[in-house]
């Protein structure tokens, strides 16, 4: 009647195998440990959205990546390809009621048609912490402070790791003082978002056929070059009031400085970030050999809650994926060793000695212990090597004469030691060396 399934897992999607499965919760515990640190609470939002939430506000690179359809109901619906845009509902649909600055942070799983490659999925999961009430500079220090000791957490230092930060104003500010007009402010944005994966020729091409001087463009990758805050400083200096542009950046390299991250950071105006609804710093982490595509992202994005709520609110934030993530630690020797699944196994000598094992195994799973046993009569040696393949750190025996004594075997399968101990005893025993 049933067909053998041919099926594989579609491209970009992945099977999450027992092992795999470990890692994502490694990755995911440390995440809730260091965002829980800085005093976030976890919200979540729907995982199919409205597709109009992301038409006019993520910018057409997310939109044409977009898992959209028609549903049952007639409605044009989208998987989320990114959280910001449901959290700027939320946040705006009760902002009254919210203590500012909000701290909040989610980790979900988004969706994206994107060409499969290194790094690049299909679905992903990110986690987002975002703080929404706070304009000042020490609010973007926070946020990027978090993403860092996020990473330091996993155990990277500045050897492998960097924030690359920039800020919207000043490019903006250097771009209208090179020529750019208003209204090309946005394809420049695209076009210096693109610098690092695209031909230049072709890019100058492209914001030539919009409209721009050659020497316009000329002057946009020259400032897309600026790197260290000395140098943007110098060039705003050649600006009228060219120098209040820098200021928030200025102060968010300084508070950075003081908490004692200033060796993660790299000032680099040639990050602008790809989503349309940046309004302020900005900033991407790497690692430091940069063979990897961005870890995280991130930005201030102050007008995005008026727009879609009509609440004016500033908020900034980031997301951070699991998968460039998860190659990092794999490469650098970073994964948790395997840990055993169970601490203790339970074995049965003789046919008789099976309602022991199972009244035993039943009282050692009550008092917390992770224990197995063989589902049927196999002989001792056999039981042995499946406690050995779980890496149970302990085993017990259990056998006819040990049993008419009112004693059990208890081996420590690590030190290979083995002792008797009193079957009324023994579960108070196990859960001790459990411990130890
Ligand atoms: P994003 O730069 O699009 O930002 O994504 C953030 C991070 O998610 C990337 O740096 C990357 O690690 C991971 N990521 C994105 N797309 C994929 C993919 N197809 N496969 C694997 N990993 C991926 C945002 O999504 C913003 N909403 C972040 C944000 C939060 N900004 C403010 N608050």
């Amino acid at each position: 009647m049933f067909s053998r399934m041919q099926t594989k897992a579609l491209p970009g999607f992945r099977e999450f195998y027992p092992a795999d499965l470990a890692l994502r919760t490694h990755i995911f515990q440390t995440w809730r440990t260091v965002a829980t640190r800085y005093g976030f609470e976890e919200y979540d939002g729907p995982p199919l959205e409205p597709l109009d939430l992301y038409a006019a506000k993520s910018g057409d690179e997310i939109v044409g990546q977009l898992y959209a359809f028609r549903d049952k109901g007639g409605r044009d619906v989208a998987m989320r390809p990114e959280m910001t845009p449901t959290l700027a509902r939320m946040v705006a649909a009760r902002a009254n009621g919210l203590k500012k600055p909000i701290r909040w942070f989610a980790i979900p799983q988004l969706f994206r048609y994107e060409r499969q490659q290194r790094g690049r999925l299909r679905e992903h999961f990110q986690l987002n912490c975002d703080l929404i009430g706070e304009p000042g500079p020490l609010g973007d220090a926070e946020i990027i402070a978090l993403a860092l000791d996020v990473m330091r957490a996993f155990g990277f230092g500045p050897a492998e790791v960097r924030v690359r930060l920039s800020d919207r104003r000043i490019l903006q500010a250097l771009l209208l003082g090179a020529g750019v007009a208003e209204s090309q402010l946005a394809a420049a944005y695209q076009a210096v978002d693109k610098i690092e994966r695209s031909d230049r020729v072709g890019l100058a091409a492209l914001l030539q056929a919009g409209g721009m001087a050659p020497e316009v463009t000329d002057r946009l990758f020259e400032i897309a070059g600026l790197r260290g805050m000395a140098a943007v400083d110098a060039a705003l200096g050649r600006l009228p009031d060219g120098e209040a542009a820098g200021t928030p950046l200025r102060r968010v390299v300084e508070a950075l400085d003081a908490m004692g991250l200033g060796e993660f950071v790299e000032v680099d105006l040639s990050i602008v970030r790809g989503l349309a609804y940046y309004t302020g710093t900005v900033f991407e982490l790497f690692d430091a050999g940069r063979t990897l595509r961005a870890i995280c992202g991130g930005g201030r994005y102050d007008g995005l809650l008026e727009a879609l709520g009509g609440v004016a609110l500033p908020a900034l934030g980031f997301g951070m994926g699991d998968v460039v993530l998860a190659e990092l630690l794999r490469e650098r020797g970073l994964v948790p060793a395997d840990v055993s699944t169970i601490d203790v196994f339970f074995a049965a000598v003789t046919e008789e000695d099976w309602p022991f094992v199972l009244a035993l195994a039943h009282e050692a799973r009550d008092a917390g212990l992770r224990a197995e046993y063989a589902l049927g009569a196999q002989p001792v040696g056999k039981q042995l090597k499946l406690a050995d393949a779980r890496s149970a750190r302990l085993a017990v025996v259990i056998g006819p004469d040990d049993r008419a004594r009112g004693e059990v075997m208890v081996k420590d399968l690590a030190e290979k030691r083995q002792e008797a101990v009193a079957r009324d005893q023994v579960v108070g025993h196990l859960s001790r060396m459990a411990r130890m």
